[in-house]
């Protein structure tokens, strides 16, 4: 299994190139089994995620070409509604088969998802959102097991679920009549989907806000649909970071910036130079600090969990004691007893982290347990004194294009074992 090797405490510095959205893609390529067509996708990440999605689509029946982040799908023979556990097991997202599916054939077969290594991650809303519309819905063999022709309802999320809205953004677009969408994730990656899924002749109102109306027009599709995807703000965010962590000076350049408003603000008060160079491109600097600042995760507009274990990393060299609160998964805290090898003072307690700065960390051998948990590993690694190694890394190349070039690139010492 490969690992990486780290030897820290080295002020990064340069430009790093940030990748295309992988929490906008991967509904995205879902998204293309609906109507059948030619989509040619742009900014697209090669990640294993993105390539366990090609096998699911290639499954259906799909034909996939992906070369230098242009991906091109052919989805007019698709004709097998069926995800099963072998990929399913290995991402989540590939929940996300089952809109299309219902959209485009009034049926379909998707193994269930399990839990996660920071425990269960239910899929309820789902179930009970395409049972309102008309499915009719069995369990069995660990398959779900969905039919039916969908009719457009009112669906008024208890809770907002970005995988449950695109989820339902998707089967709408089969439905008969009009579907409502209250409470609906506002990420920028479910407006990234609606922005696509338009282009297909679908009507949806309330683009970017939780409120949704899609209405299917039914018209032909154009024979090739082109689609660029949003830039990944949580790949953005861990380089941000990283400019702080290891007291360096790094350009981010092909981001959105309205999408790190909160990471902007964050780390300004954290006491990082930010100068904004244009809408795609700022600068991140160190200016002589690392001040504590508290954070709480929260739905987009809020701080995104999925930076929670990034920032912590930060705080455990910060000025101080700082707290982080985690409310959508209040287990997810799998990186704490792996920073804690690394010299880290962070105790958990009822969904908040109680974090007491050191002045350094020190290397040591550390396992991944989760995406964005090795990310947090490889900057904590970064700023370390010493050398540390990271194992069980195949999480972190579900996630992040080309991680150590990217961190070479600007000067840090990282090397693949294999
Ligand atoms: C998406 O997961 C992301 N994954 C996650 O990113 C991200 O952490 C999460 O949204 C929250 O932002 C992708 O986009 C592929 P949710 P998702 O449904 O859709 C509860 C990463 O590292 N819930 O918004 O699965 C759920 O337990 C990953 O890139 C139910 O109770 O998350 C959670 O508490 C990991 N029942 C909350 O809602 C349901 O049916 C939000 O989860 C669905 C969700």
């Amino acid at each position: 299994m490969d690992k990486f090797i780290i030897t820290g405490g080295k002020a990064l510095s340069g430009e790093v190139v940030i990748s295309g959205a992988k929490n906008a893609v991967l509904p995205i390529m879902a998204a293309s089994i609906i109507k059948p067509a030619i989509y040619v996708i742009d900014n697209v990440p090669d990640l294993r995620d993105t390539k366990t999605m090609i096998k699911l689509l290639e499954e259906s029946g799909a034909q996939i070409d992906f070369d230098n982040s242009l991906l091109r799908i052919d989805s007019t023979k698709c004709d097998k509604p069926f995800a099963p556990y072998d990929l399913v097991k290995t991402m989540r997202a590939s929940f996300y088969m089952l809109g299309p599916f219902m959209s485009r054939f009034q049926k379909a077969v998707v193994s269930l998802p399990g839990g996660c290594a920071w425990g269960p991650r239910p899929v309820d809303f789902h179930i009970k959102a395409l049972e309102k519309m008309g499915a009719n819905i069995q369990i069995k063999d660990g398959n779900i097991i969905c039919s039916g022709q969908l009719k457009g309802t009112h669906i008024d999320f208890e809770k907002k679920s970005v995988g449950a809205t695109g989820n339902i953004i998707m089967a709408a677009v089969g439905a008969k009549g009009e579907t409502i969408i209250s409470n609906a994730a506002c990420e920028p990656e479910i407006e990234d989907l609606c922005n696509f899924i338009s282009l297909m002749g679908v009507e949806i109102e309330g683009i970017g806000t939780d409120e949704l109306k899609i209405n299917s027009l039914n018209s032909e599709v154009d024979k090739e649909i082109h689609y660029s995807v949003i830039p990944d703000r949580i790949e953005a965010a861990t380089f941000m970071i990283l400019a702080l962590i290891t007291k360096g000076n790094i350009v981010i350049d092909n981001i959105n910036i309205k999408h790190l408003d909160i990471v902007i603000e964050k780390l300004k008060e954290a006491g990082a130079f930010i100068d904004i160079l244009s809408q795609n491109k700022l600068h991140v600097k160190y200016s002589g600090n690392i001040n504590t600042v508290d954070i709480e995760t929260k739905e987009y507009p809020g701080f995104p969990t999925d930076i929670q274990a990034q920032w912590m990393a930060l705080m455990t060299i910060a000025d101080g004691d700082s707290k982080v609160k985690e409310n959508i998964y209040s287990d997810r805290f799998t990186h704490v007893a792996e920073l804690s090898r690394l010299g880290a003072n962070v105790k958990v307690r009822d969904g908040v982290a109680y974090i007491k700065g050191v002045s350094q960390l020190i290397g040591a051998p550390v396992m991944s347990t989760d995406i964005r948990a090795s990310a947090s590993l490889i900057l904590a690694a970064l700023s370390c004194e010493g050398q540390s190694s990271i194992s069980r890394i195949y999480h972190i190349d579900r996630g992040y294009e080309d991680i150590e070039r990217k961190v070479i690139g600007l000067g840090g010492d990282i090397i693949r074992v294999r």
